[in-house]
């Protein structure tokens, strides 16, 4: 499973790189405000940071207005994955940019239907919002295991993206559902390291390490 981190943040982006498990990053116009830049400054500055896809979100609703910012976002940097709402004009800017061998990544989807969708335009990502559906009562993983059958049936190349994560267990869901990919939030990829008896453990040793010669 391969982990996109989703923040605007330098510092958390830096640490998450340094880390060696981050493979991407993504970002949704709510990260951009939060990060109180210019949107083409912020996302120049991630791709001289991240070494793999970037996800930048265009803020225009109609097709007209769509190219003409992916015309901007696309050439910030060869890292940039175009991210598109999943609408009709959202999914007819994916058309028009797969078939044009460039990289999307279609948002905001809620059902199985949207991802069947998204994937018949030749989506490279598709991100289906697991806490937003948890959020309003509604069973966000059992999206996951849908799309991953549909997918399979079809053998569609789309990859799923586990979005709007709000916990481990989402985390650890969406693997077992066998989400291609997963957003994660700073704070729950700090979370995934954390064990009562790994801390416990390594008291122990550290206590019985400084018993004996050390080693530097
Ligand atoms: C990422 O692609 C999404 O924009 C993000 O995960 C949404 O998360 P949220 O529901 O916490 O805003």
């Amino acid at each position: 499973m391969k982990f996109f981190l989703d923040s605007t943040n330098i510092a958390e982006i830096s640490k998450a790189v340094d880390s060696g498990l981050v493979d991407g990053v993504t970002t949704n116009p709510t990260l951009i405000a939060k990060s109180g830049r210019d949107t083409i400054s912020i996302i120049s500055e991630i791709a001289q940071i991240v070494n793999g896809d970037i996800s930048a979100e265009i803020f225009a609703n109609d097709y007209g207005n769509i190219l003409k910012e992916a015309e901007i976002l696309y050439n910030i940097s060869e890292k940039i994955v175009l991210k598109l709402p999943l609408t009709q004009d959202g999914l007819r800017a994916c058309k028009f940019f797969s078939s044009q061998g460039k990289k999307t990544n279609v948002t905001l989807c809620f059902s199985p239907a949207q991802a069947l969708l998204a994937a018949k335009v030749g989506a490279t990502y598709i991100s289906p919002f697991i806490g937003r559906l948890d959020d309003i009562g509604e069973d966000g993983i059992q999206l996951i295991y849908n799309i991953k059958d549909i997918y399979n049936n079809y053998d569609f190349k789309t990859k799923i993206l586990a979005a709007s994560i709000r916990s481990t267990d989402h985390v650890i869901e969406s693997a077992l559902a066998g989400s291609d990919y997963i957003t994660l939030p700073f704070k729950i990829l700090n979370e995934l390291y954390h064990h009562d008896l790994t801390d416990k453990g390594l008291e122990i040793f550290n206590k019985d390490a400084a018993s004996v010669k050390p080693l530097i």
